[in-house]
């Protein structure tokens, strides 16, 4: 009897590459002649847990998978860590080949950028793009709001991942599909941390052992502000400070630590029941984002809020990195 080899149903049993728009387009085109879906994981590389736990999820919703690998240096400001950015390709097509991916794009500036990155034509995000990091970080946004729709013309995916990690990129880029009124499913998903709550980020590798040691206080202090928020235990303004002041105790250098609607990162209203505490710290040179979700009871959110943070700003200690 001949031996049947059952593959993984519809699925391609080797992850191609593409490193120019015309590789990825060809790809893309044979699979959209058959029919299939398409999901998109963009990131900057260096892939971690984070990173395949929305490839995992890719996997599971569309018939195809494909995940880009660029970093962009229109989202970093000048002195920021673009050309540190840690770079590993090698490990993370090894990656990638275990966990299972169908195109793997890395294309080069040229590709993305054909006439160099001072380019006029951007995509802004305006509200949204200006508060907590992009106060600090005003480019930040635009910068990825670019590329992203850059990369979602050319994969054409009928959805596309990002993590919660980032929760306000993930807004940026939800806004920014509904208002361009483009095609394409934008899925968030958790924070993925290591085991002592330290959320995954391929920043974490600028940190000093001793610095590692001290970084997974930043959930501890999320988690704290959390419950208080929850039991109504203070005023927001109370606990936004209390954090930023533990953070500082711990050797942090806090930028901000915010209680806002977790639907449009708003300041909430005492009716606002689904509210967030974002979070951005300096640890040495690494800056770290975290934030945690709360769920209130009605009655627990009208007791808490008064005084009203005012609207689109949160308890900041320094106004920018340097
Ligand atoms: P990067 O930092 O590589 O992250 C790629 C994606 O992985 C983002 O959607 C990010 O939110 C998600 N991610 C990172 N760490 C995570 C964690 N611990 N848990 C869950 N998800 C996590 O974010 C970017 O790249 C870039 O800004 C990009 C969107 C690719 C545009 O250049």
């Amino acid at each position: 009897m001949s031996e049947v080899i059952i593959e993984p149903l519809g699925r391609a049993p080797l992850m191609e590459t593409a490193s120019n728009l015309s590789g990825l387009r060809f790809t893309i085109n044979e699979w959209k002649r058959a029919g299939h879906s398409i999901a998109l994981v963009p990131t900057m590389g260096n892939l971690h847990d984070g990173h395949i736990s929305l490839l995992n999820r890719a996997r599971d919703i569309a018939d195809r998978t494909v995940l880009s690998i660029f970093v962009n240096p229109i989202q970093f400001g000048r002195g920021e860590d673009y050309d540190k950015y840690p770079s590993t390709l090698a490990e993370d097509k090894n990656k990638l080949e275990k966990y299972g991916l169908d195109l793997l794009f890395t294309p080069d500036l040229k590709q993305l950028y054909p006439g160099g990155t001072a380019i006029d034509t951007r995509i802004n995000v305006p509200g949204l793009s200006d508060m907590l990091c992009g106060k600090s970080r005003p480019e930040h946004f635009s910068g990825v709001a670019t590329v992203v729709s850059k990369l979602l013309i050319n994969v054409q995916p009928d959805a596309a991942l990002f993590g919660e990690k980032d929760y306000q990129q993930l807004l940026v880029i939800k806004r920014m599909v509904h208002d361009l009124c483009m095609p394409v499913e934008v899925i968030g998903m958790p924070v993925v941390r290591e085991p002592d709550g330290l959320a995954i980020s391929s920043r974490n590798a600028y940190l000093t052992k001793e610095e590692r040691k001290k970084a997974p206080a930043i959930f501890k202090i999320l988690k704290t502000a959390a419950d208080q928020l929850r039991y109504r235990k203070k005023r927001m303004d109370e606990i936004e400070k209390e954090a930023v002041t533990k953070l500082e105790e711990t050797g942090f250098r806090p930028e901000y630590v915010s209680i806002r609607r977790t639907e449009d990162l708003r300041g909430p209203s005492a009716d606002d029941t689904q509210l967030s505490i974002l979070l951005a710290a300096w640890l040495g040179s690494a800056r770290l984002i975290d934030n945690v979700k709360v769920r209130l009871s009605a009655s627990a959110a009208e007791k808490i809020i008064s005084p009203l943070p005012s609207r689109g700003e949160g308890k900041r200690v320094i106004p920018s990195p340097t």
